[in-house]
């Protein structure tokens, strides 16, 4: 048995539409590219959607869209993935670390509220492991301060928070594709929103700044998607709320299976669809072993697990001047492992997975 913690799930459908392309000879941004937009707005309920070629270049355009700059400072989380605060460096502003809920994992609005400063212009919630953060708590620390919520919904793909779909839950909201996503286009990314000023700016600042051919009114990136990757988008956005309904059926046959083996398992808050881009247990203090030996142990048996993440944020190297207290986030990265919960896992894969642990617990 061999059983990967992630593994995308790409099949003849995505390998035609690409040959499809291919054979159009348009292979950089065009109409498929329009199309995978417009569907994927209607999907998350969103007026506008951009593709762009990575989520970190949906969160870079997005942060410059909303106007963050040189000398402003920007809320992120301390437990997420490195892109979430690099975006923020990478428009010359400064990321402020706030602490996470230690059973969502998600960021802590207390915190959150006790970090802004008043060159704070936005806030980036991230609905980490495919769980949405506590949208309703950020955005009224955000209205007492006048600052713009952006999700990082790049795990996130068809998460609900009260009934409203990840996208369309604050003033911008941005996607990755990658290809351990719920959903894949290779590489890939979209911002959404439903402020046209915001959409206008973001598709500017994504084509070099060019308001039309060769002319450019703002220094901007290329961060086109092309028409390929937005063909693998088109069937995979085809295919996500299977993909999705079955990370949950997963998730909740390790909930179910893993009881009693000393394992914490995910807590999902009321009100909301968690979409398990990652199924992400806990090692207690009072484990019997660690989590190197835990995670050797299961190697050994062909299951793949992995950390995410192993150092908060605001403890890498290149944050060393940023470095806030962030007990929870320390705690977390000291003791999370994620098992394997993705569409392609079998439910004899959960058995195996389940009984394996159970022997070591
Ligand atoms: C929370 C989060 N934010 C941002 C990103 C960046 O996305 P990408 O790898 O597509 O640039 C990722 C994915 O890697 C992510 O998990």
């Amino acid at each position: 048995m061999k059983i990967p913690v992630a593994r995308p799930l790409v099949g003849e459908e995505e390998i035609a539409a690409v040959a499809d392309v291919m054979r159009s000879g348009m292979l950089a941004q065009g109409s498929v590219v329009a199309d995978f937009e417009s569907r994927f707005a209607d999907y998350c309920g969103a007026t506008h959607a951009i593709g762009v070629n990575s989520g970190t270049a949906a969160l870079h355009a997005a942060l410059l869209a909303a106007g963050v700059g040189p000398g402003d400072s920007v809320v992120v989380p301390a437990f997420t993935f490195f892109a979430t605060a690099s975006s923020v460096s990478m428009c010359g502003a400064t990321p402020l670390f706030a602490d996470v809920d230690p059973e969502t994992f998600n960021i802590d609005p207390d915190s959150v509220a006790a970090l802004v400063r008043p060159d704070t212009r936005a806030i980036v919630g991230v609905h980490l492991f495919g769980q949405p953060f506590d949208v309703s708590a950020v955005r009224e620390v955000c209205d007492d301060h006048n600052l713009v919520l952006v999700e990082d919904a790049a795990q996130a793909h068809g998460a609900e928070y009260h009934g409203k779909r990840a996208g369309s839950l604050a003033d911008l909201a941005c996607f990755s594709f990658y290809p351990t996503k719920n959903m894949t286009t290779g590489e890939g990314g979209m911002v959404t929103t439903d402020d046209d000023g915001f959409a206008k700016q973001v598709r500017l600042l994504i084509n070099h700044g060019q308001s039309r051919k060769y002319l450019h009114s703002a220094v901007g990136y290329n961060y086109r998607m092309t028409n390929i990757a937005a063909a693998i988008g088109l069937v995979q956005l085809g295919r996500v709320e299977g993909f999705n309904e079955r990370r949950i059926e997963n998730a909740r046959y390790l909930d179910r299976h893993l009881a009693g083996t000393g394992l914490t398992t995910p807590h999902v808050a009321p009100g909301v669809r968690h979409v398990y881009h990652q199924y992400v247990t806990r090692l207690p203090a009072s484990y019997p072993l660690t989590r190197d030996a835990f995670m050797n142990a299961l190697a050994e048996r062909g299951v793949g697990t992995a950390v995410h993440y192993p150092i908060p944020v605001n403890r890498q190297p290149v944050y060393e001047n940023e470095r806030a207290s962030c007990p929870v986030a320390d705690d977390l990265a000291a003791s999370v492992v994620s098992l394997p919960v993705h569409p392609a896992v079998t439910e004899e894969e959960l058995a195996y997975i389940c009984d394996a642990v159970r022997e070591l617990s």
